[in-house]
């Protein structure tokens, strides 16, 4: 029985993916930025079986002791997301799987889950099938389950091309995990599931009415944060974090449905970031589709911004991650 193992780690985005106009194909309004975050990450491990009527995929969420069988919805988008890629890569046969999911870090609390879980299994399938795809091939096979699991195939700070269509729209490499010592903090203010999924998100999100200014200012934002990585001007940088993830949470509170993501706590943390750095240490916020506030400093900050953000009663728990590499096969 072949058995084939990945570890692949979840990315923060810079530059958020929110909308697409093609929910197939998963193709996004707009190019995103991101980094491979080295402390939450899946591993997966998929024995392949004869008998194409065995479909079995079991997940160990943090913190649990053992695995537990998918639940229907999480099964049914896994299935769906079997056949567009057995669909888009022409592939005829089909086989049977137990795979078996584990996370280092809590689930659906923005903290993209879902791109380390589809980066992996693009891999996987990839070795399941003997097809040898490409890195940008993977990429795209990582896409067609979820747009943020595009970034976790290649290595380090990833830039995703909006494209125009399927074979255009890939992610590539920008640097290696050591070109720039960033830091992701994951602040974790609440460990339950966030209240609507990323993926009911993009399919309303051009309903705002701030919408279609998002996607101009984007154009001006994404080329200043380009600018100030190649510069590695932090301040600037971190300050376009910042603008970044208001926009993306202003468009979520006022598409129709309004999706809140943030709680209480996530805002008083943003706010104590802000007197933080009135004593000149440097760190920003931006956050995903969820209440956890994801910490940007650089490294020389580490140590006081874990010291005081551990003094905090909202928080939980904190998560330290440092850039990594992208999906890789373990042994
Ligand atoms: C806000 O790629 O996770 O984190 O797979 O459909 O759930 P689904 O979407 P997903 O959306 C990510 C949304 C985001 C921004 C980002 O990571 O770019």
């Amino acid at each position: 029985m072949k058995t084939i193992k990945v570890k692949s780690p979840a990315n923060i985005a810079f530059i958020k993916y929110w909308g697409n106009h093609d929910p197939h194909l998963v193709l996004p309004n707009s190019d995103t930025f991101s980094m491979n975050i080295s402390h939450c990450f899946t591993t997966i491990n998929m024995e392949i079986h004869d008998d194409p009527k065995h479909k079995i995929l079991a997940i160990k969420k943090y913190r649990d002791a053992d695995f537990e069988r998918a639940n229907a919805e999480s099964l049914s988008r896994f299935l769906k997301y079997y056949e567009s890629f057995r669909q888009y890569f022409g592939v005829k046969k089909d086989i049977g799987f137990d795979i078996r999911s584990e996370n280092s870090f809590p689930l659906k609390a923005g903290i993209a889950s879902s791109s380390s879980f589809f980066s992996g299994m693009a891999l996987a399938l990839n070795h399941a099938f003997n097809l040898g795809l490409s890195e940008r091939e993977l990429s795209i096979a990582a896409r067609l389950g979820s747009g943020s699991a595009t970034r976790s195939i290649p290595d380090g700070y990833v830039w995703w091309h909006q494209g125009n269509d399927s074979k255009s729209s890939f992610a590539e490499s920008l640097a290696a995990p050591d070109y720039w010592d960033l830091i992701d903090v994951v602040a974790i203010v609440s460990y339950g599931e966030k209240s609507a999924t990323s993926h009911a998100g993009h399919a309303t999100a051009s309903t705002s009415p701030l919408y279609q200014s998002r996607l101009k200012e984007l154009k001006v934002r994404t080329k200043e944060m380009r600018a100030a990585f190649e510069k590695k001007d932090f301040t600037k940088f971190g300050t376009l974090c910042e603008e970044e993830a208001i926009s993306l949470h202003a468009v979520m509170m006022t598409q129709r449905p309004a999706i809140y993501y943030w709680n209480g706590a996530s805002i008083e943390l943003m706010k104590k970031l802000q007197q933080l750095r009135q004593q000149n240490i440097e760190a920003y916020y931006t956050f995903d589709a969820g209440a956890n506030m994801h910490i940007i400093t650089e490294k020389k900050h580490l140590k006081a911004v874990q010291k005081y953000f551990e003094a905090q009663p909202e928080v939980e728990e904190l998560i330290v991650n440092y850039p990594a590499i992208g999906t890789r096969l373990i042994k």
